[in-house]
């Protein structure tokens, strides 16, 4: 690299930079992350990641050169200036186009980048492992508008490239490989990562230009399956960093047989999947819409389950009993495999009244439930009974980590009960009977002023998939200041009273008991207000 700018623009293709002082850091093109390490600095001309250390080889090496011919071409060449309009008339701003590196791929009377591969010593073999090259041996993409699609670590691993005008395919993807796998990749997942953190959502859509355009109109957190129907790999990927998800879908046969799995997945692991028809892809509506407005259409979403049981019930509507009665498996089925007991009630209600049946038609026997939907081995599976204590301590990450601000106070100083007790009620990692969890609260006992940080912190990497659960499952709880109290307080209260049990000091003993029945009226009085909010 010759001059020092340009480490940020080679970085650039291997990974979605974000500016950070004087740096610029992104997920780690070489290992696995969650949390960005990876590290650029224009000054020192360096890159580095703080979580591994080794390079990329041949074939991203080959992808990432692509990208940036590709992206260049558009920006430069005057052979590009069609491509440039078809980008601008659809609506696309330039830094859309740079932040996406979107590119072009000459037609064929120009050299392509078979030339410019060989200038820089890529060989055959190279360009056709990444898939660049043709079944005939020559450029695979010609004029067409590139996409560069990256996997969920910001590396690139292969293109869509769409015609300008209307010559078919309209989409042309790289070949399927196993770094190049339709059924795993998100389209802009790397960029839009961290929205999908922050919000706690994600929207998946059809179309590459959908995910481009929502964007730009300041909804940063979609991304777009490529051309398959969305697979349980997807939603699990997403699932770590999001606990609500927006599919938004064209209503066809197989789009409502991915839904019908997706219901299922999403079951499994707890994802609030919510679904929503559109009038049109996005990408063209939001061209005649203010972005208001397409938040207000996603307010509309239904979730997953009520969706599918009206669709089922929708076919049969109007039709006599006789057929009404022949979809009730069917719902049955969907109904029995939902675990959470207020949602299963809700169901049942749901599908009786959709199906205008009485609701003991569609109970299943305990047995027959059993048998069917909690034991196999592929269904949901009910957690054991576990220890009061561990649940208590599963509570208060919960719901600090699904509202972090709320928490910064307690965490630094303890928690106060004014009229009960003289000191506030400190929680220590000794609190907590489960390891994992003694090592999360340690670790928002670090971060106490800004206890979301541990979302970001390197050393919480090893916790963040149990960090992400809790999260989810804190949202759940109705996270408040006053569910925060009842929570810290009945912690509070479990573990002195094990205290009590362990020890044989009498003073001790009797000192703990005391302290356990003033935590246990501030826990019920904590969990009154939050009846009464
Ligand atoms: P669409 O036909 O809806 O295209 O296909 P689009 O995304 O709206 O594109 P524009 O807006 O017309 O340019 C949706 C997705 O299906 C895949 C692509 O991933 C595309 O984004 N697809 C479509 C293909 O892979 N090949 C095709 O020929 C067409
Ligand atoms: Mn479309």
């Amino acid at each position: 690299m010759r001059e020092a700018a340009n480490i940020v623009e080679v970085a650039s293709e291997f990974t979605a930079l974000k500016r950070q002082g004087t740096n610029y850091t992104g997920l780690c093109p070489y290992h696995q992350e969650k949390t960005p390490s990876f590290s650029v600095s224009p000054e020192k001309n360096f890159y580095y990641c703080f979580g591994c250390s080794k390079g990329g080889d041949a074939i991203y090496k080959t992808l990432a050169v692509a990208t940036a011919y590709y992206h260049k071409y558009l920006l430069k060449s005057p052979a590009a200036a069609e491509a440039r309009q078809y980008l601008k008339d659809r609506g696309f701003e330039q830094s859309t186009i740079e932040e996406f590196r979107l590119g072009y791929a000459p037609s064929r009377e120009r050299s392509g980048f078979m030339q410019a591969a060989r200038k820089v010593d890529l060989d055959r073999g190279a360009l056709e492992a990444a898939g660049l090259l043709s079944q005939r041996g020559g450029e695979r993409f010609v004029d067409r508008v590139m996409f560069p699609i990256s996997d969920r670590r910001g590396r690139i691993v292969g293109f869509g490239a769409r015609a300008l005008g209307d010559a078919k395919p309209k989409y042309l993807n790289s070949p399927e490989t196993e770094l190049f796998n339709k059924r795993s990749l998100l389209y802009g997942f790397p960029q839009v990562a961290e929205a999908v953190r922050k919000e706690g959502a994600a929207l998946v859509v059809e179309g590459y230009t959908d995910v481009l355009m929502l964007y730009q109109s300041g909804i940063k957190n979609a991304v777009a399956t490529l051309g398959t129907a969305m697979t349980e790999q997807h939603l699990k990927t997403l699932s770590g960093h999001a606990d609500r998800i927006y599919l938004l879908f064209d209503p066809d046969e197989a789009g409502e047989k991915a839904v019908e799995k997706a219901a299922v997945t999403a079951a499994e692991l707890k994802l609030d999947l919510r679904v929503l028809r559109l009038p049109e892809d996005p990408a063209d509506w939001l061209l005649e819409h203010a972005s208001g407005e397409f938040l207000d259409l996603l307010s509309e979403a239904v979730p997953i389950l009520e969706y599918s049981i009206r669709r089922i019930a929708g076919q049969v509507r109007g039709a006599g009993a006789t057929s009404r009665a022949r979809a009730v498996p069917e719902v049955k089925a969907l109904v029995r495999q939902i675990e959470d007991p207020v949602l299963h009630r809700e169901a049942l209600r749901l599908a009786a009244e959709a199906l205008d049946v009485n609701p003991e038609a569609l109970r299943s026997e305990p047995d027959s439930r059993n048998a069917a939907g909690r034991s196999s081995s592929d269904g949901p599976r009910r957690r054991a009974p576990s220890d009061p204590l561990i649940e208590a301590g599963r509570e208060v990450l919960a719901i600090v980590l699904a509202r972090p601000g709320l928490a910064s106070g307690a965490l630094q100083a303890g928690m106060k009960v004014p009229g009960l007790m003289d000191e506030p009620v400190v929680l220590g990692n000794g609190d907590f009977a489960d390891e994992t969890h003694a090592r999360i609260f340690a670790s928002l006992v670090e971060h106490a002023e800004d206890p979301g940080a541990v979302l970001s912190d390197e050393r919480a990497r090893p916790l963040m998939d149990e960090i992400s659960a809790l999260r989810a499952a804190g949202e759940k709880l109705y996270p408040s200041e006053a569910s925060l109290r009842a929570a810290w307080f009945r912690l509070a209260a479990l573990s002195r009273e094990k205290a009590k049990l362990l020890t044989d000091d009498f003073d001790e003993k009797f000192r703990l008991h005391a302290e356990i029945k003033r935590l246990n009226a501030a826990a019920v009085e904590a969990s009154n207000l939050t009846l009464e909010s």
